[in-house]
Protein backbone atom coordinates (compact mmCIF):
# COMPACT_ATOMS: atom_id res chain seq x y z
CA UNK A 1 0.00 0.00 0.00
CA UNK A 2 1.87 2.88 -1.18
CA UNK A 3 0.70 6.27 -0.91
CA UNK A 4 1.47 8.51 -3.69
CA UNK A 5 1.46 11.48 -1.78
CA UNK A 6 5.17 13.25 -1.02
CA UNK A 7 6.89 11.87 1.95
CA UNK A 8 6.24 13.68 4.72
CA UNK A 9 9.40 12.83 6.73
CA UNK A 10 11.46 15.49 8.01
CA UNK A 11 14.73 13.88 8.33
CA UNK A 12 15.11 12.80 4.43
CA UNK A 13 12.09 13.53 3.08
CA UNK A 14 13.93 16.08 0.47
CA UNK A 15 14.39 13.80 -2.34
CA UNK A 16 11.48 10.98 -2.09
CA UNK A 17 8.32 11.27 -3.85
CA UNK A 18 6.73 8.78 -2.08
CA UNK A 19 5.65 7.61 1.71
CA UNK A 20 7.12 4.10 2.44
CA UNK A 21 4.41 0.90 2.03
CA UNK A 22 3.43 -0.21 5.33
CA UNK A 23 5.22 -2.75 5.22
CA UNK A 24 8.32 -1.05 4.64
CA UNK A 25 7.56 0.63 8.02
CA UNK A 26 7.28 -2.52 9.65
CA UNK A 27 10.03 -4.11 8.70
CA UNK A 28 12.05 -1.09 9.47
CA UNK A 29 10.99 0.06 12.99
CA UNK A 30 13.32 -0.54 15.45
CA UNK A 31 11.71 1.58 18.04
CA UNK A 32 9.80 -1.31 19.85
CA UNK A 33 13.23 -2.10 21.04
CA UNK A 34 15.97 0.15 20.80
CA UNK A 35 13.67 2.58 23.10
CA UNK A 36 16.65 0.78 25.27
CA UNK A 37 19.09 3.07 24.48
CA UNK A 38 17.12 5.91 25.08
CA UNK A 39 19.39 6.99 28.18
CA UNK A 40 22.71 6.67 26.22
CA UNK A 41 21.14 8.30 23.25
CA UNK A 42 20.68 11.74 25.35
CA UNK A 43 23.71 11.25 27.01
CA UNK A 44 25.77 11.11 23.19
CA UNK A 45 23.30 13.56 22.44
CA UNK A 46 24.43 16.34 25.48
CA UNK A 47 27.60 15.32 24.58
CA UNK A 48 28.51 15.87 21.11
CA UNK A 49 26.33 19.08 21.11
CA UNK A 50 28.28 20.59 23.82
CA UNK A 51 31.16 19.85 21.55
CA UNK A 52 30.03 21.29 18.54
CA UNK A 53 29.67 24.64 20.72
CA UNK A 54 33.11 24.30 22.20
CA UNK A 55 34.44 24.23 18.49
CA UNK A 56 32.27 26.42 18.04
CA UNK A 57 30.36 25.10 14.56
CA UNK A 58 26.94 25.91 17.21
CA UNK A 59 26.20 28.77 19.53
CA UNK A 60 26.34 28.09 23.21
CA UNK A 61 22.77 29.35 23.43
CA UNK A 62 21.64 26.49 20.89
CA UNK A 63 23.61 24.05 22.51
CA UNK A 64 22.27 25.37 26.18
CA UNK A 65 18.71 24.74 24.14
CA UNK A 66 19.27 21.46 22.73
CA UNK A 67 20.58 20.08 26.52
CA UNK A 68 17.28 21.84 28.06
CA UNK A 69 15.35 20.14 25.40
CA UNK A 70 17.06 16.76 25.65
CA UNK A 71 16.80 16.57 29.54
CA UNK A 72 13.15 16.90 28.87
CA UNK A 73 12.71 14.44 26.36
CA UNK A 74 14.64 12.31 28.79
CA UNK A 75 12.38 13.06 31.68
CA UNK A 76 9.10 12.21 29.28
CA UNK A 77 10.61 9.01 28.60
CA UNK A 78 11.24 7.67 32.41
CA UNK A 79 7.80 9.27 33.38
CA UNK A 80 6.41 7.27 30.39
CA UNK A 81 4.38 10.28 29.36
CA UNK A 82 6.58 10.42 25.67
CA UNK A 83 4.46 8.60 22.50
CA UNK A 84 6.85 6.50 20.79
CA UNK A 85 6.12 6.20 16.75
CA UNK A 86 6.83 3.58 14.44
CA UNK A 87 6.92 5.84 11.66
CA UNK A 88 10.42 7.54 13.07
CA UNK A 89 11.61 4.42 13.12
CA UNK A 90 14.35 4.47 15.78
CA UNK A 91 15.00 5.80 19.10
CA UNK A 92 17.24 8.37 16.99
CA UNK A 93 14.50 10.17 14.86
CA UNK A 94 11.79 9.95 17.45
CA UNK A 95 14.24 11.92 20.22
CA UNK A 96 15.30 14.43 17.65
CA UNK A 97 11.79 15.08 16.14
CA UNK A 98 10.16 15.29 20.11
CA UNK A 99 13.43 17.39 20.31
CA UNK A 100 12.07 20.15 17.75
CA UNK A 101 8.60 20.09 18.92
CA UNK A 102 10.14 21.47 22.48
CA UNK A 103 12.73 23.94 20.95
CA UNK A 104 12.01 24.67 17.15
CA UNK A 105 15.09 24.96 15.11
CA UNK A 106 17.78 24.57 17.02
CA UNK A 107 16.97 20.92 17.29
CA UNK A 108 17.45 20.35 13.63
CA UNK A 109 21.74 21.66 14.68
CA UNK A 110 21.96 19.02 16.85
CA UNK A 111 22.76 16.16 14.06
CA UNK A 112 25.48 18.48 12.51
CA UNK A 113 28.62 16.67 12.03
CA UNK A 114 27.28 13.60 13.26
CA UNK A 115 25.23 10.37 11.21
CA UNK A 116 22.69 7.91 12.85
CA UNK A 117 25.68 5.04 11.98
CA UNK A 118 28.13 6.53 14.48
CA UNK A 119 25.36 7.48 16.51
CA UNK A 120 24.08 3.99 17.02
CA UNK A 121 26.98 2.59 17.26
CA UNK A 122 28.02 4.85 20.30
CA UNK A 123 24.82 4.30 21.93
CA UNK A 124 24.79 0.59 21.30
CA UNK A 125 28.31 0.37 22.74
CA UNK A 126 27.48 2.64 25.80
CA UNK A 127 24.41 0.19 26.67
CA UNK A 128 26.66 -3.40 26.45
CA UNK A 129 29.58 -0.93 28.46
CA UNK A 130 26.82 -0.18 31.32
CA UNK A 131 25.59 -3.81 30.94
CA UNK A 132 29.58 -5.38 31.94
CA UNK A 133 29.54 -2.90 34.79
CA UNK A 134 26.26 -4.77 36.13
CA UNK A 135 27.80 -7.80 35.41
CA UNK A 136 30.80 -7.32 37.51
CA UNK A 137 28.91 -6.14 40.27
CA UNK A 138 26.77 -8.62 40.08
CA UNK A 139 29.64 -11.62 39.89
CA UNK A 140 31.19 -10.29 42.81
CA UNK A 141 28.22 -10.68 44.58
CA UNK A 142 27.96 -14.26 43.74
CA UNK A 143 31.57 -14.79 44.59
CA UNK A 144 31.04 -13.15 47.89
CA UNK A 145 28.30 -15.41 48.52
CA UNK A 146 30.26 -18.94 47.53
CA UNK A 147 32.84 -17.39 49.12
CA UNK A 148 30.96 -17.06 51.96
CA UNK A 149 29.76 -20.34 52.31
CA UNK A 150 33.57 -21.81 51.59
CA UNK A 151 34.49 -20.33 55.16
CA UNK A 152 31.10 -21.27 56.83
CA UNK A 153 31.84 -25.03 55.81
CA UNK A 154 35.61 -24.99 55.20
CA UNK A 155 35.79 -28.73 56.70
CA UNK A 156 32.10 -29.98 55.73
CA UNK A 157 33.40 -33.49 53.88
CA UNK A 158 31.45 -34.21 50.85
CA UNK A 159 32.28 -37.00 47.76
CA UNK A 160 34.49 -35.47 45.37
CA UNK A 161 32.95 -36.65 42.00
CA UNK A 162 34.67 -37.55 38.38
CA UNK A 163 32.09 -39.23 36.20
CA UNK A 164 29.62 -38.63 38.61
CA UNK A 165 30.89 -41.64 40.57
CA UNK A 166 32.69 -40.98 43.87
CA UNK A 167 35.93 -39.99 43.45
CA UNK A 168 38.06 -39.08 46.54
CA UNK A 169 36.29 -36.92 49.45
CA UNK A 170 36.44 -33.11 49.13
CA UNK A 171 34.97 -30.50 51.10
CA UNK A 172 32.03 -28.39 50.84
CA UNK A 173 34.44 -25.09 50.93
CA UNK A 174 36.95 -26.34 48.54
CA UNK A 175 33.86 -27.30 46.13
CA UNK A 176 32.38 -23.50 46.91
CA UNK A 177 35.66 -22.22 45.71
CA UNK A 178 35.83 -23.96 42.56
CA UNK A 179 33.21 -21.60 41.16
CA UNK A 180 34.62 -18.80 42.64
CA UNK A 181 37.83 -19.18 40.68
CA UNK A 182 35.48 -19.76 37.56
CA UNK A 183 33.91 -16.45 38.01
CA UNK A 184 36.90 -14.76 38.70
CA UNK A 185 37.86 -16.06 35.37
CA UNK A 186 34.54 -14.76 33.65
CA UNK A 187 34.83 -11.26 35.76
CA UNK A 188 38.61 -10.81 34.24
CA UNK A 189 37.18 -11.96 30.61
CA UNK A 190 34.44 -9.05 30.80
CA UNK A 191 36.87 -6.90 32.29
CA UNK A 192 39.30 -7.51 29.35
CA UNK A 193 36.58 -7.14 26.71
CA UNK A 194 35.25 -3.68 28.17
CA UNK A 195 38.72 -2.45 27.79
CA UNK A 196 39.15 -3.28 24.31
CA UNK A 197 35.64 -1.76 23.64
CA UNK A 198 36.12 1.51 25.50
CA UNK A 199 37.14 4.13 22.42
CA UNK A 200 34.37 6.47 21.14
CA UNK A 201 33.08 6.04 17.63
CA UNK A 202 30.82 9.97 18.33
CA UNK A 203 32.32 11.60 14.87
CA UNK A 204 33.23 8.84 12.50
CA UNK A 205 29.72 10.46 11.22
CA UNK A 206 28.27 8.04 8.68
CA UNK A 207 31.36 6.35 7.44
CA UNK A 208 34.28 8.79 6.05
CA UNK A 209 34.39 11.78 9.32
CA UNK A 210 33.44 15.12 8.80
CA UNK A 211 34.96 18.38 7.38
CA UNK A 212 33.35 20.46 10.28
CA UNK A 213 36.23 21.05 13.23
CA UNK A 214 34.97 18.33 15.50
CA UNK A 215 36.91 17.69 19.02
CA UNK A 216 36.16 13.66 19.10
CA UNK A 217 38.44 13.50 22.20
CA UNK A 218 36.60 16.01 24.28
CA UNK A 219 33.42 13.86 23.07
CA UNK A 220 35.39 10.33 24.05
CA UNK A 221 36.61 12.00 27.32
CA UNK A 222 32.93 13.25 28.36
CA UNK A 223 31.36 10.02 27.63
CA UNK A 224 33.77 7.63 29.83
CA UNK A 225 36.10 6.81 26.99
CA UNK A 226 39.93 5.85 26.76
CA UNK A 227 39.96 7.63 23.59
CA UNK A 228 38.01 7.90 20.44
CA UNK A 229 38.23 5.43 17.66
CA UNK A 230 40.78 5.68 15.19
CA UNK A 231 38.71 4.49 11.67
CA UNK A 232 35.89 5.87 10.79
CA UNK A 233 35.17 3.16 8.70
CA UNK A 234 35.66 0.14 11.60
CA UNK A 235 33.88 2.31 13.76
CA UNK A 236 30.99 2.43 12.59
CA UNK A 237 30.99 -0.92 10.37
CA UNK A 238 31.93 -3.27 13.86
CA UNK A 239 30.08 -4.81 16.31
CA UNK A 240 32.78 -6.97 17.66
CA UNK A 241 32.31 -5.48 21.22
CA UNK A 242 28.89 -6.64 21.50
CA UNK A 243 29.63 -10.57 20.12
CA UNK A 244 32.68 -10.29 22.30
CA UNK A 245 30.71 -9.41 25.70
CA UNK A 246 28.43 -12.26 24.42
CA UNK A 247 30.22 -14.79 24.10
CA UNK A 248 32.35 -14.03 27.42
CA UNK A 249 28.45 -14.30 28.80
CA UNK A 250 27.90 -17.54 27.14
CA UNK A 251 31.17 -18.73 28.61
CA UNK A 252 29.82 -17.55 31.99
CA UNK A 253 26.47 -18.62 31.31
CA UNK A 254 27.94 -22.04 30.90
CA UNK A 255 29.59 -21.89 34.40
CA UNK A 256 25.86 -20.91 36.35
CA UNK A 257 24.59 -23.52 34.02
CA UNK A 258 26.94 -26.48 36.06
CA UNK A 259 26.57 -24.40 39.60
CA UNK A 260 22.62 -25.23 38.73
CA UNK A 261 22.85 -28.74 37.62
CA UNK A 262 24.44 -29.49 40.66
CA UNK A 263 22.08 -27.65 43.15
CA UNK A 264 19.49 -29.50 41.01
CA UNK A 265 21.23 -33.20 41.55
CA UNK A 266 21.89 -32.27 45.50
CA UNK A 267 18.65 -31.34 46.39
CA UNK A 268 16.98 -34.72 45.37
CA UNK A 269 15.72 -36.34 48.28
CA UNK A 270 18.38 -38.87 46.73
CA UNK A 271 21.01 -36.90 47.24
CA UNK A 272 20.07 -34.73 49.83
CA UNK A 273 23.35 -32.87 49.85
CA UNK A 274 21.64 -29.41 50.16
CA UNK A 275 18.53 -27.64 51.22
CA UNK A 276 17.06 -24.55 49.51
CA UNK A 277 14.31 -22.23 51.19
CA UNK A 278 11.10 -22.51 49.94
CA UNK A 279 11.46 -18.82 48.19
CA UNK A 280 13.34 -20.37 45.32
CA UNK A 281 11.54 -23.29 44.54
CA UNK A 282 8.14 -23.88 43.64
CA UNK A 283 5.17 -26.25 44.29
CA UNK A 284 3.43 -28.20 41.56
CA UNK A 285 -0.35 -28.21 41.13
CA UNK A 286 -1.02 -32.12 41.26
CA UNK A 287 2.02 -33.53 43.59
CA UNK A 288 1.96 -32.03 47.16
CA UNK A 289 5.26 -33.48 47.87
CA UNK A 290 7.03 -31.54 45.67
CA UNK A 291 9.35 -28.80 45.77
CA UNK A 292 10.67 -27.87 42.69
CA UNK A 293 13.87 -26.18 42.12
CA UNK A 294 12.99 -23.95 39.24
CA UNK A 295 15.31 -21.14 40.09
CA UNK A 296 18.13 -23.28 39.39
CA UNK A 297 16.69 -25.00 36.42
CA UNK A 298 15.90 -21.12 34.99
CA UNK A 299 19.51 -20.72 35.62
CA UNK A 300 20.99 -23.59 33.43
CA UNK A 301 18.72 -23.12 30.68
CA UNK A 302 20.07 -19.32 30.42
CA UNK A 303 22.91 -20.08 28.51
CA UNK A 304 20.76 -21.85 25.91
CA UNK A 305 19.55 -18.08 24.61
CA UNK A 306 22.83 -16.40 25.35
CA UNK A 307 24.92 -18.73 23.29
CA UNK A 308 21.90 -18.51 21.07
CA UNK A 309 22.46 -14.51 20.91
CA UNK A 310 26.52 -14.93 20.06
CA UNK A 311 25.26 -16.88 17.36
CA UNK A 312 22.72 -14.95 16.08
CA UNK A 313 25.04 -11.75 16.13
CA UNK A 314 28.13 -13.69 14.39
CA UNK A 315 25.47 -14.64 11.54
CA UNK A 316 24.18 -11.33 10.73
CA UNK A 317 27.66 -9.71 10.41
CA UNK A 318 29.40 -12.46 8.93
CA UNK A 319 29.79 -11.25 5.19
CA UNK A 320 28.75 -7.27 5.60
CA UNK A 321 30.35 -5.09 3.33
CA UNK A 322 32.05 -2.27 5.44
CA UNK A 323 30.45 0.07 6.47
CA UNK A 324 27.28 0.15 7.75
CA UNK A 325 24.32 -1.97 6.68
CA UNK A 326 21.05 -2.20 7.98
CA UNK A 327 21.61 -6.07 8.97
CA UNK A 328 23.12 -4.37 11.81
CA UNK A 329 19.97 -3.49 13.38
CA UNK A 330 19.35 -6.68 13.85
CA UNK A 331 22.32 -6.47 16.58
CA UNK A 332 20.16 -5.10 19.30
CA UNK A 333 17.62 -7.36 20.14
CA UNK A 334 18.60 -10.73 20.92
CA UNK A 335 22.00 -8.83 22.60
CA UNK A 336 19.40 -7.22 24.82
CA UNK A 337 17.48 -10.50 25.56
CA UNK A 338 20.45 -11.82 26.36
CA UNK A 339 22.86 -9.10 28.45
CA UNK A 340 19.09 -9.25 30.45
CA UNK A 341 19.00 -12.79 31.04
CA UNK A 342 22.58 -13.67 31.90
CA UNK A 343 21.83 -10.35 34.36
CA UNK A 344 18.93 -12.09 36.36
CA UNK A 345 20.47 -15.46 36.23
CA UNK A 346 23.86 -14.05 37.49
CA UNK A 347 21.38 -12.66 40.64
CA UNK A 348 19.25 -15.47 40.93
CA UNK A 349 21.86 -17.51 41.62
CA UNK A 350 24.07 -15.43 44.24
CA UNK A 351 20.04 -15.41 46.19
CA UNK A 352 20.15 -19.16 46.00
CA UNK A 353 23.89 -19.81 47.32
CA UNK A 354 23.62 -17.75 50.15
CA UNK A 355 20.90 -19.28 50.75
CA UNK A 356 21.76 -22.67 50.35
CA UNK A 357 22.43 -24.80 53.47
CA UNK A 358 24.69 -27.46 53.29
CA UNK A 359 23.52 -30.81 55.06
CA UNK A 360 26.77 -32.45 56.88
CA UNK A 361 25.13 -35.65 57.54
CA UNK A 362 24.06 -36.61 54.30
CA UNK A 363 27.55 -35.03 52.73
CA UNK A 364 29.87 -37.11 54.95
CA UNK A 365 27.94 -39.95 54.62
CA UNK A 366 28.48 -40.15 50.85
CA UNK A 367 31.81 -38.80 51.14
CA UNK A 368 32.60 -42.53 52.49
CA UNK A 369 30.55 -44.29 50.25
CA UNK A 370 32.08 -45.86 46.90
CA UNK A 371 35.55 -46.61 48.40
CA UNK A 372 36.97 -42.94 48.39
CA UNK A 373 39.79 -43.35 50.04
CA UNK A 374 41.01 -46.02 48.46
CA UNK A 375 43.71 -43.54 46.87
CA UNK A 376 44.77 -42.59 50.39
CA UNK A 377 45.31 -46.15 50.81
CA UNK A 378 47.38 -46.60 47.80
CA UNK A 379 49.32 -42.98 48.59
CA UNK A 380 50.29 -44.77 52.21
CA UNK A 381 51.35 -48.20 50.62
CA UNK A 382 53.82 -46.09 48.57
CA UNK A 383 54.76 -43.98 51.63
CA UNK A 384 55.10 -46.23 54.21
CA UNK A 385 56.33 -49.76 51.93
CA UNK A 386 57.67 -47.27 49.38
CA UNK A 387 55.95 -49.38 46.58
CA UNK A 388 55.30 -48.17 43.42
CA UNK A 389 52.51 -46.25 42.84
CA UNK A 390 51.06 -49.05 40.01
CA UNK A 391 51.74 -51.91 42.46
CA UNK A 392 50.25 -49.87 45.02
CA UNK A 393 47.50 -49.19 42.70
CA UNK A 394 47.10 -52.64 41.92
CA UNK A 395 47.01 -54.07 45.70
CA UNK A 396 44.30 -51.46 46.45
CA UNK A 397 42.34 -52.29 43.68
CA UNK A 398 42.22 -56.15 45.15
CA UNK A 399 41.62 -54.58 48.79
CA UNK A 400 38.49 -52.79 47.65
CA UNK A 401 37.44 -56.00 45.90
CA UNK A 402 37.46 -57.58 48.76
CA UNK A 403 35.40 -54.98 50.34
CA UNK A 404 33.03 -54.60 47.64
CA UNK A 405 32.35 -58.25 47.95
CA UNK A 406 31.57 -58.67 51.69
CA UNK A 407 29.62 -55.48 51.24
CA UNK A 408 31.83 -53.37 53.35
CA UNK A 409 33.65 -50.29 53.60
CA UNK A 410 37.97 -49.95 53.42
CA UNK A 411 37.95 -49.04 57.24
CA UNK A 412 35.61 -52.20 58.04
CA UNK A 413 38.15 -54.22 56.78
CA UNK A 414 40.26 -56.19 59.39
CA UNK A 415 44.07 -55.65 59.48
CA UNK A 416 44.23 -59.68 58.47
CA UNK A 417 41.92 -59.20 55.85
CA UNK A 418 44.27 -56.79 54.18
CA UNK A 419 47.57 -58.49 54.80
CA UNK A 420 46.11 -60.88 52.53
CA UNK A 421 46.91 -59.02 50.01
CA UNK A 422 49.75 -57.57 50.90
CA UNK A 423 51.56 -58.34 54.22
CA UNK A 424 53.64 -55.65 55.18
CA UNK A 425 50.38 -53.36 55.87
CA UNK A 426 50.02 -52.13 59.40
CA UNK A 427 47.47 -50.99 61.76
CA UNK A 428 48.97 -47.27 61.07
CA UNK A 429 46.81 -47.82 57.53
CA UNK A 430 43.34 -47.34 59.31
CA UNK A 431 44.92 -43.45 60.23
CA UNK A 432 44.10 -43.09 56.49
CA UNK A 433 40.83 -44.67 55.38
CA UNK A 434 38.83 -41.86 57.04
CA UNK A 435 37.51 -39.37 55.29
CA UNK A 436 38.41 -36.55 57.43
CA UNK A 437 41.89 -38.26 57.58
CA UNK A 438 41.92 -38.44 53.97
CA UNK A 439 40.80 -34.52 52.94
CA UNK A 440 42.96 -33.07 55.66
CA UNK A 441 46.30 -34.66 54.33
CA UNK A 442 45.48 -32.86 50.75
CA UNK A 443 47.29 -29.73 52.03
CA UNK A 444 48.85 -29.44 48.36
CA UNK A 445 48.39 -25.96 47.00
CA UNK A 446 44.98 -25.68 45.90
CA UNK A 447 44.59 -28.95 47.63
CA UNK A 448 40.88 -29.81 49.62
CA UNK A 449 42.53 -29.37 53.47
CA UNK A 450 40.15 -27.66 55.55
CA UNK A 451 43.21 -25.46 56.47
CA UNK A 452 43.64 -24.46 52.66
CA UNK A 453 40.29 -23.81 52.02
CA UNK A 454 39.84 -21.52 55.06
CA UNK A 455 43.01 -19.84 54.02
CA UNK A 456 42.08 -19.58 50.38
CA UNK A 457 38.50 -18.72 51.30
CA UNK A 458 39.29 -15.54 53.38
CA UNK A 459 41.68 -14.67 50.89
CA UNK A 460 39.28 -14.32 48.05
CA UNK A 461 36.44 -12.42 50.84
CA UNK A 462 39.35 -9.67 51.50
CA UNK A 463 40.20 -9.54 47.64
CA UNK A 464 36.42 -9.27 46.79
CA UNK A 465 35.83 -6.36 49.16
CA UNK A 466 38.23 -4.15 46.60
CA UNK A 467 35.71 -4.51 44.48
CA UNK A 468 36.19 -3.88 40.63
CA UNK A 469 39.87 -3.70 41.05
CA UNK A 470 39.68 -7.26 42.35
CA UNK A 471 39.97 -8.00 38.54
N1 LIG B 1 18.10 2.12 13.76
C1 LIG B 1 19.36 2.00 13.11
C2 LIG B 1 20.14 0.83 13.67
O1 LIG B 1 19.80 0.35 14.67
C3 LIG B 1 20.13 3.25 13.28
C4 LIG B 1 21.13 3.52 12.22
C5 LIG B 1 20.46 3.83 10.96
N2 LIG B 1 21.36 4.24 9.94
C6 LIG B 1 21.04 4.23 8.67
N3 LIG B 1 21.93 4.60 7.84
N4 LIG B 1 19.86 3.87 8.26
O2 LIG B 1 21.09 0.35 13.09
Amino acid sequence: MTDKTKSTNKMWGGRFEMSPAELMVRINASIGFDKALAPQDIRGSKAHAAMLAEAGIISKSDAREIARGLDQVGAEIAAGTFTFSDALEDIHMNIENRLAELIGPAAGRLHTARSRNDQVALDFRMFVRDALDAFDDGLAELQKALAEQALAHAAVVMPGFTHLQPAQPVTFGHHMLAYVEMFGRDRARFADARRRMNECPLGAAALAGTSFPIDRHMTAEALGFDRPTANSLDSVADRDFALETLAAATISAAHLSRLSEEIVIWMTPQFGFVRLPDKWTTGSSIMPQKRNPDAAELCRAKVGRIAGAFQGLTMVMKGLPLAYSKDMQEDKEQTFDALANYHVALAAMAGMIADLEPVPERLAAAAGSGFATATDLADWLVRTLKMPFREAHHATGAIVKMAEKRGVGLEDLSLADMQKVEKRITNDVFTVLSVASSVKSRTSYGGTAPQNVQKMAKSWLKRLEKGRKAV
